[in-house]
């Protein structure tokens, strides 16, 4: 059994593909997709020996050796493109996904599909797909435990994409469910943390006035979303 963060992650994969795993750690997600018949063959790769060794294991206790094989990979570098067409990256810092993806330039394909859980910095994943021509096309927000968590699924359209502000923190969080609706009012919160900050310091040169603006056009998404449910 995945936890509910792998299984939104899971979610976004496509049914026959070869995928990728990158910082596989220990290989739940890959067994999970073999097993559930959604993957017919999985690279499970990661940065580190120790964290390879576990999936290997798991991997043979499953015994699907046949279909997982572990590669020893600095995020995509090790990783042919003809053996990946959906790429999932999870668990990992923002900062650390974008400089994997940018390390790839084979990525920018139509046909692939990213599957992206950063632990931090959405907005900076959001902002270099856009700028880097990937289509985010869906994101769901997950709650697992006591976390929330976000996945953005994109591809690569070729069309460099300038939306505002408010779209690289609140992103494509389509269904507009209950999560989702937490996960726009965490980012609500943290920018209104933000301004008021700004306006307690002496020292602070910003002006809030944009912040505000994001503050005020995030509210109305919210609402929009309530009053759908
Ligand atoms: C917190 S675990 C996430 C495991 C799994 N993806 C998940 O979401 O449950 C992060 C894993 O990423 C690996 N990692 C960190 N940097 C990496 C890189 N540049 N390339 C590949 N793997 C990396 C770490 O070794 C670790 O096993």
């Amino acid at each position: 059994m995945l936890d509910a963060r792998l299984s939104c992650c899971a979610s976004f994969v496509r049914s026959g593909s070869l995928l990728a795993d990158i910082g596989t750690d220990h290989a739940y997600l890959p067994i999970w997709l073999v097993q559930n018949k959604i993957c017919r063959s999985v690279i499970a790769a990661d940065l580190r020996q120790g964290p390879l060794d576990s999936a290997q294991k798991n991997i043979l206790s499953a015994g699907l050796q046949q279909h997982i094989t572990t590669r020893l990979s600095d995020g995509l570098t090790k990783i042919h493109p003809h053996e990946a067409e959906d790429i999932v990256i999870a668990g990992m810092g923002g900062h650390l996904i974008v400089s994997i993806l940018e390390a790839a330039p084979w990525i920018k394909d139509p046909q692939k599909r990213l599957i992206l859980q950063p632990m931090s910095d959405a907005p900076i994943v959001r902002r270099w797909l856009c700028e880097n021509g990937f289509d985010i096309l869906a994101e769901r927000a997950v709650h697992c435990g006591k976390h929330l968590y976000g996945v953005m699924h994109a591809a690569y359209s070729a069309t460099v994409l300038q939306p505002d502000e408010v779209f690289y923190r609140v992103g494509r969080m389509s269904d507009g469910g209950a999560d989702e609706q937490a996960y726009i009012a965490r980012e609500l919160r943290r920018l209104q943390e933000k301004v008021e900050g700004l306006q307690k310091s002496k020292f602070a040169k910003q002006s809030t006035e944009d912040l505000q603006d994001m503050i005020r056009k995030i509210q109305t998404i919210l609402q929009c979303m309530e009053e759908k449910v």
